[in-house]
């Protein structure tokens, strides 16, 4: 081959090459144009022809209580906020103990709702003792008191456990954090 062949040659193969990766770029975004077009109409997470709209309607309400869930779902949150609450007070950071310790009530509350069976043990180990005398300590502010009275609380949780038929699930005092909040 001749020397200026061999230089036409390669220079076909490079513009043939841009031009497929050109054709290349250009067909990946479109195809993430038309994701996004997609996601825009699926609502933004929001499946207007989801699962519940796909049940008949008499059967929504039910199937809306299933996915609520029992007291299994309530005490995994009452637990963090039982583990933030403590250490809040341990840091003197007595507005979000407060905090936790208010919405730790709102969420066995509104388990209890769902689960009224677990009312008559809740209020009479828990909420009509050792959980408002916790909040007194935070208002009081004072890490003495609040010490001890967590030592009331944890065998009012495991006392119900076990009146409960869970008497495995017995209370500690929280060991690890489980938020990266700090009291500067
Ligand atoms: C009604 C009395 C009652 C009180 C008061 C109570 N619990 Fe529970 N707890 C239960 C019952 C019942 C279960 C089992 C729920 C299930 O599996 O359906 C449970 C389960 C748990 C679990 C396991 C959750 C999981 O992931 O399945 C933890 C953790 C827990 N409780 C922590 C606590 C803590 C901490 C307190 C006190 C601050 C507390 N509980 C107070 C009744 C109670």
């Amino acid at each position: 081959m001749r020397r200026f062949e061999r230089r036409i040659r390669s220079f076909v193969v490079l513009a043939v090459t841009s031009a497929l990766v050109g054709l290349g770029a250009a067909a990946g975004w479109e195809a993430v144009r038309a994701q996004s077009h997609t996601h825009t109409h699926s609502g933004g997470g929001m499946d207007m022809g989801g699962w519940l709209v796909r049940l008949a309607p008499d059967a929504r309400t039910a199937a809306i209580e299933r996915q609520l869930r029992g007291l299994d779902t309530t005490m995994a949150e009452v637990a963090y906020r039982y583990t933030e609450m403590y250490w809040g007070g341990v840091d003197g950071n007595w507005a979000y103990a407060e905090h936790m310790a208010q919405h730790l009530g709102e969420a066995l509350n509104l388990g209890l709702e769902r689960r009224p069976q677990y009312r008559k043990n809740a209020e009479a180990l828990f909420l009509k003792g050792p959980y408002p005398q916790v909040m007194d300590a935070i208002k009081a502010k004072n890490v003495t008191l609040f010490k001890q009275r967590i030592d009331a609380l944890r065998p009012a949780c495991t006392a119900c456990h076990a009146a409960e038929a869970h008497p495995f699930i017995k209370i500690g005092v929280p060991t690890v954090r489980r938020n990266p909040v700090v009291n500067d």
